[in-house]
């Protein structure tokens, strides 16, 4: 059944592709910086369903997938031999097919095979274009449809979700929006028959700013043309079907902890509503992600983190009437020490799969710069993820200065190395002096601080490549009250930056080299906050993020104004209480790039329980507000991106990061829940 299932589907993917969108003349390079992204690369692997403390488990766990890229949200094929999952090979996510290996023996030949030149065996589902977000595949029974989540389709309101379910026709490439427009849907569910499909929807009411506790419903319609859409269940997500009128589901309840929870569904005559509905895990852990199976009668999988363990385990809960709940470990025998995620049963029942971090010493060797596909690249600019935060291109392009954390550091551009660690204590921005060669500047201690906590802009001198001992730092600001975002004027004479002295957060521009020393002058004013400011290259103008039309309320859009005060105007808002941040002129400086919320979020905060906020993603817009274009689509959190006219060639560029902290993340702060009757080791860490 493999090979004419994935006959059809190579053929789908070699299907022309729409039209390119219109191209920019800006040109260069945008890299930017994916929170946490390129500290991890998951597989997707699979054990025996069968709960039996007795089996050698560690032996039957199997790879499904080759090692390259990150690979994750898996699901079986309808027949079980081959296995559909997200990856971001190529730069792009793309939803592929592989087929399972049959044993151990075959899933270790494969990965010793693999390498960044497997990437080119694997062929995507979905053409690249228009490039997009493709997430939690499934495929109709008959093996015809692939049902799945894109974020092609923009919303036609800013700051509302692109993510919606399309499914497409293998053997014609013919692809049908299931989701009607102005709605968003995520994490569908193609139930056993094919008929249905459940997916979680914030509704119309849209995305308003949640980022930890995304509020949906499931909804289900017909997988064939998305008619008949009801509202099945109120309050849920990431619906697993156990069966036809069987529906497992994860909710964060009243009590604050995610369970799961199973609803029986009936389809009558004005379309299909929820009959009952009942909690099956207890409060005390989250419980999310849940996984059903038809083959499975009686078992749902979950994603748990039980109280004491540091580590989220797949366990299998016996919920037949009398399995009395009892849970079953899965992956912790194996696998004690590393997080595991979204789990999924084949359909006869006989293995769970999930993803984790695959471990050292698999696959690629980690990447300092990752090209990422973005709509007209690679013929205007190519796109960039860089591993580190703040970066910034010197003037003639050969080297990159980012934040890491902490530290500062500076790298050929080129992937020929040459490291140094610049700065060894907490920095924030970076951006280079235009004249005078090897000058980089940003701010020194604490970033997300108070008006009055003492940051300070600085200068540091590069001095000689090979020599640590001739990097000079020298202090621009006095006074230390948040001095930050430095950014140099081209002709070499000025820096702008933010400051806090005047109990606000305001611009100021100071002499580039004398520093405050040699005079101050205050460019903006008033009670709110003024920062991440970038000076144009052609000197005309300063961009800056502000909360102005809204001090204090964390709302963030962009504006601009003339070095000499004049001419403010904001340029891109992404409305009500949105957040725009951290622009960047383009080298013409006729546009800008900027992180944005614009897109709201892209999938289920909770199925991503390791990146802090799903939104964040890269836009370019032209400076009189106008072109906005959405140059990246995933669900982690893009931002601090920087331009340069250096056209950097999109191919990936590799450099041997230290192996040690990769893949050791926390989930995030907003797992952890206050209460009291609770031990402090369920407080699950503050970062993510
Ligand atoms: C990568 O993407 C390009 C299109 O941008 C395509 O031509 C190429 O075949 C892709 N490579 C693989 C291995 O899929
Ligand atoms: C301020 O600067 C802008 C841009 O350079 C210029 O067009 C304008 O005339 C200047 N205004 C004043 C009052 O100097």
């Amino acid at each position: 059944m493999a090979t004419p299932l994935l006959a059809a589907l190579l053929a789908a993917a070699l299907l022309a592709s729409p039209a390119a969108p219109a191209a920019s003349a800006s040109g260069g390079t945008i890299v930017f910086t994916t929170l946490g992204r390129s500290r991890y690369e998951f597989d997707i692997f699979s054990l025996p369903l069968a709960p039996s403390p007795h089996n050698p488990a560690a032996a039957a766990e199997l790879r499904l997938t080759d090692g390259v890229s990150v690979n994750y949200n898996g699901n079986f094929a309808p027949a079980s031999d081959s296995i559909l999952f997200v990856s971001e090979r190529n730069g792009s996510l793309n939803l592929y097919l592989s087929p399972v290996p049959s044993s151990r023996r075959e899933a270790l030949e494969s990965a010793s095979s693999s390498s960044s030149s497997a990437a080119a065996t694997i062929s995507p589902l979905l053409p690249w274009e228009p490039i997009a977000l493709k997430d939690r595949p499934s495929l109709t029974p008959d093996g015809s449809r692939l049902v799945y989540v894109s974020t092609a389709v923009p919303a036609a309101e800013p700051r509302s979700s692109w993510a919606a379910v399309y499914s497409t026709e293998l053997s014609t490439g013919r692809t049908r929006r299931l989701t009607p427009l102005g709605v968003a849907d995520f994490s569908p569910a193609v139930s056993p028959s094919g008929e249905w499909t459940a997916a979680a929807s914030p509704g119309a009411a849209g995305w308003s700013g949640e980022v930890e506790d995304l509020r949906t419903d499931i909804y289900v319609f017909r997988t064939a043309d998305g008619s008949r859409r009801s509202l099945a269940i109120r309050d849920g997500g990431w619906p697993s079907w156990a069966d036809e009128t069987t529906v497992f589901f994860h909710r964060r309840d009243s009590d604050g902890w995610y369970g799961v929870y199973r609803a029986e569904i009936s389809v009558t005559g004005d379309g299909v509503e929820a009959a009952s509905v009942e909690r099956i895990t207890p409060p005390g852990f989250h419980a999310f992600t849940p996984a059903a199976s038809p083959g499975a009668p009686g078992l749902v999988a979950g994603a748990t983190r039980l109280a004491g363990s540091d580590y989220r385990h797949i366990e299998v809960i016996d919920v037949s009437s009398d399995g009395k709940n009892a849970y079953f470990e899965v992956t912790r025998p194996v696998a004690p020490r590393v997080h595991h995620f979204n789990p999924f049963i084949s359909p006869d029942g006989a293995r769970v799969g999930y993803h984790r971090c695959r471990g050292r010493g698999n696959g690629d060797s980690p990447l300092l710069l990752e090209n990422i596909k973005s709509p007209g690249s690679p013929d205007t600019f190519s796109l960039f993820r860089i591993d580190g935060s703040f970066p910034s291109f010197s003037h003639d392009g050969k080297k990159i200065a980012f934040v890491g954390l902490p530290g500062m550091y500076v790298v050929n551009s080129d992937g020929s190395g040459g490291r140094r660690k610049i700065f060894s204590g907490n920095a924030f921005s970076t951006s280079w002096d235009w004249k005078r060669k090897g000058v980089v500047y940003t701010s020194i201690g604490p970033d997300f601080a108070s008006e009055t906590t003492e940051v300070d802009v600085v200068a540091i001198s590069l001095g000689d490549d090979d020599d640590e001992s001739t990097i000079s730092m020298k202090k621009l600001t006095v006074g230390g009250e948040n001095n930050a975002f430095p950014s140099p004027s081209p002709d070499g004479k000025w820096v702008v930056f933010r400051s806090g002295r005047s109990g606000n957060k305001n611009l100021y521009i100071i002499d580039a080299e004398d520093g405050e020393a040699g005079g101050i002058r205050r460019l903006t004013e008033g009670p709110w906050s003024d920062t991440m400011c970038n000076w144009s290259p052609d000197g005309e103008w300063i961009a800056f993020a502000s909360d102005r039309h809204a001090p204090g309320s964390g709302s963030f859009a962009i504006y601009m104004v003339h070095p000499n005060g004049t001419g403010l105007r904001r340029v891109v808002h992404s409305g009500g209480s949105g957040r725009t941040n951290h622009p960047w002129f383009s080298p013409d400086s006729k546009s800008l790039v900027f992180t944005s919320d614009y897109a709201a979020v892209s999938a289920e905060p909770v199925s991503n329980p390791h990146h802090y906020q799903p939104y964040g993603e890269i836009f370019t817009v032209d400076i009189d507000g106008s072109n906005i274009r959405r140059l990246t689509h995933n669900s982690f959190e893009d931002g601090t991106p920087s331009w340069t006219p250096y056209f950097l060639e999109p191919r990936d560029v590799g450099e041997t990061l230290q192996a040690s902290g990769r893949c050791a993340f926390q989930d995030c702060h907003w797992l952890n829940i206050q209460d009291a009757a609770q031990p402090e080791e369920l407080n699950y860490g503050k970062s993510c």
